[in-house]
């Protein structure tokens, strides 16, 4: 009944409301516990990035069940986002189309509604370039965001595949990535002295030729990047409109991504799959092609909580 950004806000408050009624974090835990990364996960399922973009959320979709939230893509100052209508859904084929362009309240703002929630889920924080800074600069950007997020998350996801922020993608590229992931280890030496390890994760397009995400990844595992999640949402599509594809759609094309991954990256190396889970089937499927963890977005669209259960509670 409503446009769909709307809908996702109400949807998003009145589940805030109903959590504070009955608040207590459900304990379903999938049989599989996980130690990874350094972390303890309670279970593998998790809420990726860009539902609860400023942590405004964090108890309510904690109380779901996930083991993990990743909250953002924060950027260091706030922004609007692209112009609207950015969210389409394309209701038969389970999936949706968003050009949002990391809409935010900046980085600080969620830092301090992270301080202020109590929930004991894994959180990562998601962190990105402003639209209007220069991707020659980008890394500062990402560094500013780093400092400020490492005290407060457990884990950081380095997003440097949204297709809505112009030219990001190209932080994927040989011209900036090891310059990028050079300066966020140093950093994240740098703040692990201080506020003990804490892993940094990539966050990559599915939209990568082989032969580039082998290099990807050969630099990944030479620069000791923790982990990697794939994938974020496809730019490859036919529709009509204006924006990144994810959901069921996503899904043989994010799997595909995956199993290049568990190749080039070998069997121990930590990987969060996300695209087009909207199934228990779905989620043992991202297992078996070698996931560690999984992320739900646009299934929580179409499904709603119902899904979490679906999944960690059959
Ligand atoms: C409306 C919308 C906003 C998103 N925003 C972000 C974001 O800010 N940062 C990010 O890393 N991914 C973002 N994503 C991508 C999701 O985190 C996820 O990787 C992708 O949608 C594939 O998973 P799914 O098929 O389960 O939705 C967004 C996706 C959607 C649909």
């Amino acid at each position: 009944m409503f446009p769909p950004e709307t809908a996702h806000s109400i949807s998003l408050n009145s589940l805030k409301v109903l959590s504070y009624f009955n608040f207590k974090e459900t304990n379903i835990l999938d049989s599989k516990k996980l130690e990874i990364m350094n972390l303890s996960f309670s279970n593998r399922l998790g809420l990726a990035a860009g539902m609860d973009k400023n942590a405004d959320y964090v108890d309510s979709l904690a109380s779901l069940g996930f083991g993990f939230l990743e909250l953002g893509t924060l950027t260091p100052r706030a922004q609007s986002g692209n112009l609207k209508p950015r969210l389409f859904r394309l209701r038969e084929k389970k999936s949706l189309i968003n050009s949002m362009g990391f809409n935010n309240k900046g980085i600080q703002y969620a830092i301090e509604k992270i301080n202020s929630s109590n929930t004991k889920a894994i959180i990562g924080l998601s962190i990105g370039k402003n639209f209007d800074t220069p991707l020659e600069k980008a890394v500062d950007d990402y560094l500013f965001c780093l400092d400020r997020a490492y005290p407060f998350c457990d884990y950081i996801a380095v997003n440097i595949s949204s297709p809505n922020t112009k030219d990001l993608r190209k932080l994927e590229g040989k011209k900036y990535f090891s310059g990028l992931i050079n300066s966020i280890k140093k950093k994240q030496e740098k703040l692990s002295k201080q506020f003990g390890y804490k892993p940094v994760v990539l966050k990559l397009s599915p939209d990568i030729h082989e032969g580039e995400l082998e290099n990807i990844c050969k630099e990944v595992l030479d620069k000791t990047i923790d982990g990697i999640i794939s994938s974020n949402t496809t730019a490859f599509h036919n529709y009509p409109l204006n924006g990144g594809l994810s959901g069921q759609e996503l899904f043989d094309i994010s799997n595909k991504n995956l199993l290049s991954l568990r190749k080039f990256l070998g069997t121990s190396f930590p990987i969060i799959a996300s695209g087009g889970v909207m199934s228990r089937d779905h989620f043992k499927k991202k297992l078996e092609l070698g996931a560690d963890l999984v992320q739900i977005y646009t299934g929580m669209i179409y499904k709603g909580p119902v899904l979490v259960k679906e999944i960690l509670d059959p």
